[in-house]
């Protein structure tokens, strides 16, 4: 029932890859280690997301050679052996026959033949198109190849560069075709019935944790997980931005900020709703909403093919600051406010950041010191906020330890911005309705 990335599509940014990288090349990438939670028990293991961009494939323990016109083939993997053993604790295994057959490798091997086939495909190739920084064990071994074939290179000839493939694997994974977006889409469907579940169980009293675990059901039985550490914030909690605690009870009177989103075959949601505990917006709160959602309104329509990047955060944080102004927690002229930087206490975050297979996905934000423009099937959050300390000098009580944010999940068209969380209820009458319809 769920979307995913076709074998079709992988093999399509293999090509795409290999084309960038040219014929004396060769791109080298080694999986996400399996990490250790304390002991003998692990985390939940996920792969590498670049990795997995390139080869669908999530077996830990795994490295992908791509080399234009090899003698193996283009695109070779190095994994784990089945064993029967093995398989019977931890599950099934591929083994280089199951790469081949069902992820559309050329060639295939143990990984534990690596230190023997790796240095004669490196000896081919001019640049190797590696991550360095990512596995520092990985980093090693790669320049202890390297290193041996420039010490016998009588007996042949070790590439001369090694180049950042991060460049032009980031900068693919920054346009999301249409099935990406329907994986998106999906991803954001999962965490919206989280929140509208957890906006009709929600009651004073409750703890924070209680109300996260309904965004844990609904992810889970989904088939999906928390894409990051929920944020689930009562009253001015919220004003701490990674509140992840989420131990507190929530009381009557108080919002609650929730940031929670889910991974759903490899894609991310990002979303936040800050809803009353009791389901009614007092006054003081619904001012500040209204502020934070037209901000989210207005920087959404500024995501359009040919703005720049900072041009939703530029709205937002003119909204905001005008905002404020109007009702006496900033005083000054508008320009001079926002030229200052006098929002800067109460909306101190960015308003967007890329969304894609990680949370903060990859891609430049600027190309050469300026920001880069929009473009068709760029997928980014529009999450402004506003934060009164519970502590803050110089605002009226009333405004304490209030924190809001609204965040949403937009990809880029050639036409109107294409909300993904649009179904999700953001405005305070929509807010109202479905808590008053709680189950
Ligand atoms: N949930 C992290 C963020 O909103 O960026
Ligand atoms: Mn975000
Ligand atoms: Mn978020």
């Amino acid at each position: 029932m769920g979307a995913a990335i076709a074998a079709k599509e992988l093999a399509k940014r293999r090509h795409q890859l290999l084309d960038l990288i040219g014929a004396d090349g060769i791109a080298i990438l080694s999986t996400a280690p399996e990490r250790v939670r304390s002991r003998d028990t692990h985390y939940a293991y996920r792969p590498d997301s670049d990795f997995h961009y390139l080869t669908g494939f999530s077996e830990p323990e795994s490295v992908a050679v791509l080399t234009p016109g090899g003698k193996h083939g283009e695109f070779v993997v190095f994994c784990r052996e089945r064993n029967k053993e093995r398989e019977l604790w931890d599950g099934a295994r591929s083994g280089p026959n199951g790469v081949i057959s069902d992820f559309g490798a050329d060639d295939a091997y143990p990984i534990t033949d690596i230190d023997d086939i790796l240095p004669g495909m490196l000896e081919r190739s001019e640049r190797v198109y590696y991550s360095m920084g990512v596995s520092p064990d990985f980093d090693h071994r790669l320049l202890g190849w390297i290193n041996d074939l420039n010490a016998n290179r009588q007996r042949g000839h070790a590439p001369s560069e090694i180049v950042a493939l991060d460049h032009l694997l980031h900068e693919m994974r920054l346009y999301k075709s249409r099935s990406e977006v329907s994986v998106m889409r999906r991803s954001a469907q999962i965490a919206m019935t989280a929140h509208r579940r957890a906006m009709q169980a929600c009651r004073p009293g409750m703890y924070e944790y209680e109300l996260e675990a309904e965004y844990m059901y609904e992810f889970r039985r989904n088939d999906a997980q928390p894409s990051y550490l929920p944020i689930v914030a009562g009253g001015a909690n919220a004003c701490v931005l990674h509140y992840i605690d989420n131990s507190e009870a929530l009381r009557d009177g108080d919002l609650v900020l929730v940031d929670a989103g889910c991974e759903y075959n490899m894609y991310a949601s990002d979303i936040t709703r800050t809803f009353p505990v009791n389901g009614e917006f007092s006054e003081p709160q619904r001012d500040l909403y209204e502020v934070v959602l037209a901000a989210n309104k207005m920087a959404t329509e500024a995501v359009r093919a040919g703005n720049h990047w900072n041009d939703p955060h530029d709205v937002a944080v003119k909204e905001v600051t005008r905002g404020l102004r109007e009702l006496g927690i900033l005083t000054g002229r508008l320009p001079a406010l926002i030229r200052d930087g006098s929002y800067r206490p109460f909306f101190m975050h960015r308003t967007s950041h890329w969304l894609g297979s990680d949370v903060h996905d990859v891609g430049d934000y600027r190309i050469d010191e300026t920001w880069r423009l929009l473009e068709p099937g760029m997928a980014l959050t529009i999450e402004p906020g506003i934060y009164i300390q519970p502590r803050a000098r110089g605002v009226a009580k009333h405004w304490r330890g209030i924190g809001i944010r609204i965040e949403d999940d937009v990809v880029v068209t050639r036409k109107e911005p294409n909300v993904l969380t649009k179904q999700l209820p953001s405005t305070v009458a929509d807010i109202e309705s479905l808590m008053s319809h709680s189950s």
